[in-house]
């Protein structure tokens, strides 16, 4: 088990009651025990990136005139709560085959050029490391790690590409296959991680 002593936690289950995804979250939490938890829940939702988002984003730091940095808050205070964190746990359910909007919104204002990654000579480099992560999946019938689970194995690339390499995954999936086993065996997992 990792000593966490810092946790961001990123709930992405427009659900709060009855929701699979955030009982793995709350789990996993009461496991790792941190000294300190940030919680950013998705369904305060996020807002879309915009024209004059990505034109301050592209603007070097030091010539952003104070519209630009006004519109640069936000995605900045959401680096700095994963940059302050040393282990991010992800819930989300899979929605229409991959993440869900919302979370796919956060992911856009965290992956930011110069802060959370950057280009060398040999191509691109994450700039998050030394962080563990957990992604904790709630499916309906898709089977994570299958060809058709677009949400998994994006989660974990786009991880990569930020520096975060240390994943664990751990599905309650193919609930309305697999039924109240598809959770009791994810939280036995959870147990272990
Ligand atoms: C809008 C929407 C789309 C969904 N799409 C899929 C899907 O493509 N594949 C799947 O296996 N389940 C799908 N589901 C089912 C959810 O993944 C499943 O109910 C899961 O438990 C939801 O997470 P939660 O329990 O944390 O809310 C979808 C559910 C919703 C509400």
């Amino acid at each position: 088990m990792t000593q966490s002593s810092n946790i961001l936690r990123v709930d992405a289950s427009a659900r709060k009651a009855g929701s699979t995804s955030r009982a793995l979250t709350d789990a996993l939490i009461a496991r790792l025990a941190p000294d300190h938890i940030v919680t950013r829940d998705l369904t305060e939702a996020l807002p879309f990136v915009t024209e004059d988002w990505v034109g301050a984003n592209f603007t070097d730091e030091s010539e952003r005139n104070d519209a630009q940095k006004a519109e640069l808050a936000l995605s900045d205070s959401l680096v700095d709560e994963l940059v302050a964190a040393d282990t991010l746990v992800i819930g989300t359910p899979i929605y229409n085959f991959a993440v869900p909007a919302a979370l796919k919104a956060w992911i856009d204002l965290i992956a930011r050029a110069r802060k959370t990654f950057h280009y060398t000579a040999k191509g691109p480099e994450g700039l998050l490391t030394g962080k563990k992560a957990y992604v904790l999946i709630a499916s309906g019938g898709t089977e994570v790690g299958s060809e058709i689970d677009f949400a998994s194995g994006y989660l974990r690339h786009i991880l990569a590409f930020v520096g975060i390499t240390d994943l664990t995954v751990i599905a309650a999936d193919r609930q309305m296959m697999r039924g109240e086993a598809a959770l009791d065996q994810a939280l036995e997992k959870v147990t272990s991680a």
